[in-house]
């Protein structure tokens, strides 16, 4: 039966952190995958975490099946965190528990492809790679909106309307909410509101991925276009994470939400999703649900945390500028735009083959399509990484 298998390619994103591992180069640095790492390189263990854990410790518990859905208080709290605690629309939406935000798209996609298999769905372009991998593996065609303007550097706003104005009516498409992946590029407040409303008069059903909530400006101004979705009156989904932002990346911990018309539609769309997980994984692990709760529900905690993700944003726009800074030491003047971009990741322009060589012959982990994760620079490798952009841009 697997005689005739053939081997798949390596992962875009996580196969690099396969090469990466595998090289012996001692200099090499991966700025493959998006992936916070502090000023000293390492992948850190928030503090608000850890003294999370130490609370669960301190009153271990039996681990018996969660809900199918989740941990209540987890879905809770994310529910509030995602749309307000005194949000109109929470007696109408509901929340999933998910394996990451990966895991929340392919719910998501799952009971999309049931609940409309005419749908077609649209990403932006580009995108995270894993979006168009996914929504065609969960059995839909996917094509792509206009989003980055290579010229300009920056968004094509009025190619990526006159995209969704075109799209039919019941189409998904596929928004990122903030620190968009890969390009760095978001929308202005202005620009949402066109988008909403272009979504709105074409009946077309936005999913949001907020998978960097807290990265472009705070928790409550990168949550605002998900709340803007939510309160106009239109079916969404949006899935969210707490990989980045918690620094769980190996919980897999995220969460589905739906917005629904009222309680009834919603309860009915919650005995579907609840049949998605069941018949994947059949329900949740507790750990990771556990310690976001903890760390979300206590007032301490979670002014701990908003102060760290801060600490972690604020290192990461740093990093933007000794970037742009170091560059044009090594000769680059023409990458300033780096320091414009928001979220993990900059759209370098650098091609595939000056990515290759940058991997080959530096021990330089990027994407091929010229992403790098700002966010694992620091003071001790930047200066490296700067000269070899200028060497395999031939500076
Ligand atoms: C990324 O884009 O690098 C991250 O979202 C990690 C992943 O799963 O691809």
């Amino acid at each position: 039966i697997f005689s005739a298998v053939p081997l798949a390619p390596r992962d875009p994103i996580l196969g690099l952190t396969e090469a990466f591992n595998a090289d012996p180069n001692p200099a090499k640095v991966n700025l493959g995958v998006g992936v916070y790492q502090d000023a000293t390189g390492k992948l850190p263990l928030l503090e608000c975490v850890r003294l999370a854990e130490q609370r669960l410790a301190e009153n271990p518990k039996p681990r018996g099946y969660l809900p199918i859905d989740g941990l209540p208080g987890y879905v809770a709290a994310v529910r509030e965190l995602v749309f307000g605690a005194d949000s109109p629309v929470l007696r109408r939406t509901i929340t999933v528990q998910a394996l990451g935000g990966t895991g929340a798209l392919k719910i998501g996609a799952d009971f999309l492809r049931r609940t409309a298999p005419e749908a077609t769905v649209l990403i932006s372009n580009p995108s995270w790679e894993n979006h168009e991998a996914l929504f065609t593996r969960a059995g839909f065609s996917v094509g792509t909106y206009r989003y980055y303007d290579e010229q300009a550097k920056g968004v094509d706003f009025d190619g990526m309307i006159a995209d969704l104005a075109a799209a039919p009516a019941g189409t998904v498409v596929v928004l990122h909410a903030c620190c968009h992946n890969p390009t760095g590029y978001d929308l202005t407040a202005d620009q949402w509101a066109t988008v909403l409303d272009t979504v709105r008069a074409g009946g077309l059903v936005p999913f949001l991925d907020m998978a960097y909530q807290g990265f472009s400006e705070s928790l409550e101004a990168d949550g605002a276009v998900v709340r803007q979705f939510a309160e106009s009156g239109i079916a969404m989904l949006v899935a969210t994470s707490f990989s980045k932002s918690l620094s769980l990346y190996g919980e897999r911990i995220g969460a589905l939400s739906l917005v629904c018309a009222d309680a009834d539609e919603a309860a009915r769309v919650l005995s579907q999703d609840k049949i998605v997980v069941r018949t994947n994984y059949s329900n949740p692990p507790t750990h990771g649900a556990q310690l976001a709760t903890t760390v979300l529900t206590d007032p301490e905690l979670r002014a701990l945390w908003v102060d760290e993700l801060g600490g972690m944003r604020d290192r990461i726009k740093a990093m933007r500028h000794r970037l742009v800074a170091g560059l044009e030491a090594a000769g680059i003047t023409d990458m300033g735009f780096i320091a414009t971009q928001v979220g993990m990741f900059s759209y370098s322009g650098l091609t595939k083959d000056q990515m290759v060589a940058l991997r080959e012959q530096h021990g330089v982990y990027g994407t091929d399509k010229g992403r790098i994760c700002v966010a694992a620079l620091n003071d001790n490798n930047v200066d490296y990484v700067c000269r070899a952009i200028a060497a395999v841009r031939g500076a």
